[in-house]
């Protein structure tokens, strides 16, 4: 595991987004995982600048998103294909038949989980998966106590989840209670992985599933057993691991 340190927010971004530009340029019809949540917006916009200077072409690329609402439709604000259209898809150059997030509006939650491992397994595997740090360690929407070997999957939300997320909604009632998620097994089978995590308050998540035992308690501690994680950071996420050498 690489552990990158930035400064802040923004060098954080601009360092995740070097490494996913560096993916598209190596190989222009990789798949990416990609993710949603606060903490990559700072790199989706960074790559949509560097796309309108055309230093960057998505034309061949094909996403695979990590999760989504149970529930929620695509035109619903806060479902998670809005989030992406709305901070990358509508903004470059990608064919929007190849941007996979699962579907939603499927109530059988087996069918929607079938039919998106079939995508996955389609596409011969993600090249690049982009993660978040959820709080208690979630990655996806695997709440802690996950099996390792899961694919996509539904999930109950935690109630640390639901209000971590509420900030979003209208209330805590509107926060679904459900999601379609990739499971960890399917997370970690991409080939590479790049983790961003930024401020104070994933400090001790983020030393606690990096440098701390792996433990379905804290799903994103398994990342420590997958050959090529990068790991960029910026000095507040990283003011518990002052003590560490890395
Ligand atoms: C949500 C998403 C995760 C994300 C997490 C952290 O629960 N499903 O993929 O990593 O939130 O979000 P944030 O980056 O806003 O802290």
């Amino acid at each position: 595991m690489k552990i990158i340190k930035a400064k802040d927010y923004y060098d954080m971004s601009r360092k995740a987004a070097n490494i996913i530009s560096a993916q598209i340029i190596m190989k222009p019809n990789c798949v990416l995982g990609l993710a949603t949540g606060s903490t990559p917006i700072g790199a989706y916009k960074q790559l949509v600048e560097w796309y309108n200077k055309g230093d960057l072409d998505f034309s061949e690329v094909t996403t695979v998103n990590l999760d989504e609402y149970k529930g929620l439709p695509r035109e619903d604000p806060q479902s998670y294909y809005y989030f992406m259209n709305d901070n990358l898809f509508s903004k470059v150059n990608i064919d929007t038949s190849r941007t996979f997030l699962p579907d939603g509006m499927e109530a059988d939650s087996e069918t929607a989980c079938h039919k998106y491992n079939a995508i996955i397994h389609s596409l011969g595997g993600v090249d690049l998966q982009l993660l978040g740090l959820g709080h208690n360690g979630h990655i996806g929407f695997n709440e802690p106590g996950i099996a390792f070997e899961t694919e996509t999957h539904c999930v109950t939300l935690s109630e640390r989840t639901i209000k971590a997320n509420m900030r979003f909604f209208l209330s805590e009632e509107h926060v679904p209670r459900q999601a379609y998620t990739m499971g960890i097994k399917t997370i970690m089978s991409a080939h590479k992985i790049l983790v961003v995590v930024s401020g104070e308050d994933k400090a001790e998540i983020l030393r606690e599933a990096f440098f701390g035992p792996v433990t379905p308690q804290i799903p994103a501690s398994i990342l420590q057993l997958h050959p090529d994680v990068t790991v960029v950071a910026d000095q507040q996420a990283l003011s518990r691991c002052t003590d560490l050498e890395f």
